[in-house]
């Protein structure tokens, strides 16, 4: 807030927020299990002792401290009246405890008197300083344990029971960021807009909004553990990365032509892990450029153009590469397996044809790429490259038997 320059933060109704970490927000066993995400007041964040005073006229309903981690420490509810005699309730939390000693249960309020203080972060359940605002049209007779956040599932329940307290704050419309679309809206927008040759998981699919560790989020704010994404290799979000990238970013962007001392550094630190003879560094963006620029590099080098790959392999989305990756070539829309491309059986020694119990099962496998190696050879072609995941992927994640990429 004070790199921004603004003397007020704002924390949304209705929000989403997977920060809720506290037993009384849901199971602390199960960390995917739904928990209470959705914010049922407006937060305005403010220096502590800052004066809260009343929007309207009402009476003092409830007076209590809530002290749990992550609660609301000093807790004040405001009783009103509609001019047609309609009961409905304002709720203040995260005050400082002098605030209660100060009040009265039926004590009456008058519009515009300030009737208590934010507290600080050590009485208001560990905030940092705010106050939570929220109006509530029907008590339940809850009293001082009516939520303020509540499960995503129950949302249409507790925002009719609780509206948007911009009823009353009115800030302006444009100080809030643009509203999110909900995922229908978004899957919609996706299939006008988006090629539909991308596929989307799931019978109903998710909007994952943001990563951390070993989690994804939704816009609920439900936390799923993520056994399926292949990228975060570190965990999702790691500061470390975040900063790397951050201050990179912000320092220089721009392609090889120049010298510059990092790449030169990755490079070493690289080559310095890897064996003889892999000591020289191409640096592309993805997993496609690296096996299209492997396959040039071969065929290059040997003059000749064949390839031998293994059963359900995936090596990228260019054209070469559908071309040989069998899970593409042979999937959905491909166009069968071109002369030049040779599959060898997948060394699975699982569910393939030589198993665990037999001791040769990797030299077995490495058999039928030589024999694939000869019958090439025999019809006066020649194999320019052998490219095998090395841990097939949407082959079942497959270890390769011992000694199999040694004697291939
Ligand atoms: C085994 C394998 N090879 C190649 C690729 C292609 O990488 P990219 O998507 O970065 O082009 C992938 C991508 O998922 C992959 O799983």
């Amino acid at each position: 807030m004070i790199r921004a320059g603004v003397r007020v933060g704002v924390g949304r109704y209705n929000e989403a927020r997977p920060l809720y970490r506290s037993p009384h927000f849901g199971s602390v066993d199960n960390p995917t299990a739904e928990r209470r995400t959705i914010h049922l007041g407006i937060d305005l964040f403010v220096e502590p002792g800052t004066a809260v005073k009343a929007p309207l006229e009402g009476v003092v309903h409830v007076l209590a401290n809530n002290p749990a981690p992550q609660d609301y420490g000093a807790l004040v509810i405001l009783r009103h009246q509609t001019s047609d005699r309609e009961e409905f309730f304002t709720l203040y939390g995260h005050l400082g405890q002098e605030t209660l000693r100060g009040l009265k249960v039926g004590q009456r309020i008058s519009g515009g008197q300030a009737f208590g203080r934010v507290g600080t972060s050590r009485e208001n359940g560990g905030w940092p300083p705010h106050v939570h605002f929220q109006i509530i049209l029907d008590l339940l007779n809850l009293g001082a344990a009516f939520p303020g956040v509540a499960y995503a599932s129950e949302r249409a329940v507790w925002t009719g029971l609780s509206p948007d307290p911009n009823l009353l704050l009115g800030i302006p419309k444009d100080r809030f960021p643009a509203e999110e679309r909900q995922a229908q809206e978004a899957l919609e927008k996706r299939r006008v807009l988006l090629g539909k040759n991308l596929s989307l998981s799931y019978e109903r699919p998710l909007k994952i909004v943001r990563g951390w560790m070993q989690y994804l989020y939704d816009d609920t704010g439900r936390a799923y553990l993520d056994v399926y994404n292949n990228v975060p290799l570190v965990g999702h979000s790691h500061p470390r990365v975040v900063r790397a990238v951050r201050e990179q970013v912000a320092l220089i962007n721009t392609n090889t032509r120049y010298l510059h001392d990092k790449v030169i550094r990755y490079a070493e630190r690289l080559t310095e892990k890897l064996p003889e003879p892999l000591r020289v560094c191409f640096f592309v963006n993805s997993g496609s450029e690296a096996n299209e620029l492997a396959l040039r590099l071969a065929r290059a080098h040997t003059g000749r153009e064949d390839v031998i790959v293994l059963e359900h392999a995936y090596h990228g989305h260019t054209n070469t590469l559908v071309d040989i990756s069998p899970y593409k070539f042979n999937g959905p829309g491909g166009q069968g397996k071109k002369p030049w491309v040779h599959v060898a059986p997948l060394p699975d020694d699982y569910r393939g044809r030589y198993r665990r119990d037999d001791r040769e099962a990797g030299a077995r496998y490495a058999g039928h790429v030589r024999e694939i190696l000869e019958r090439t050879r025999g019809k006066g072609r020649d194999v320019a490259l052998f490219v095998a995941e090395s841990l097939p992927s949407v082959g079942g994640q497959i270890v390769f038997p011992p000694g199999y990429l040694q004697e291939v």
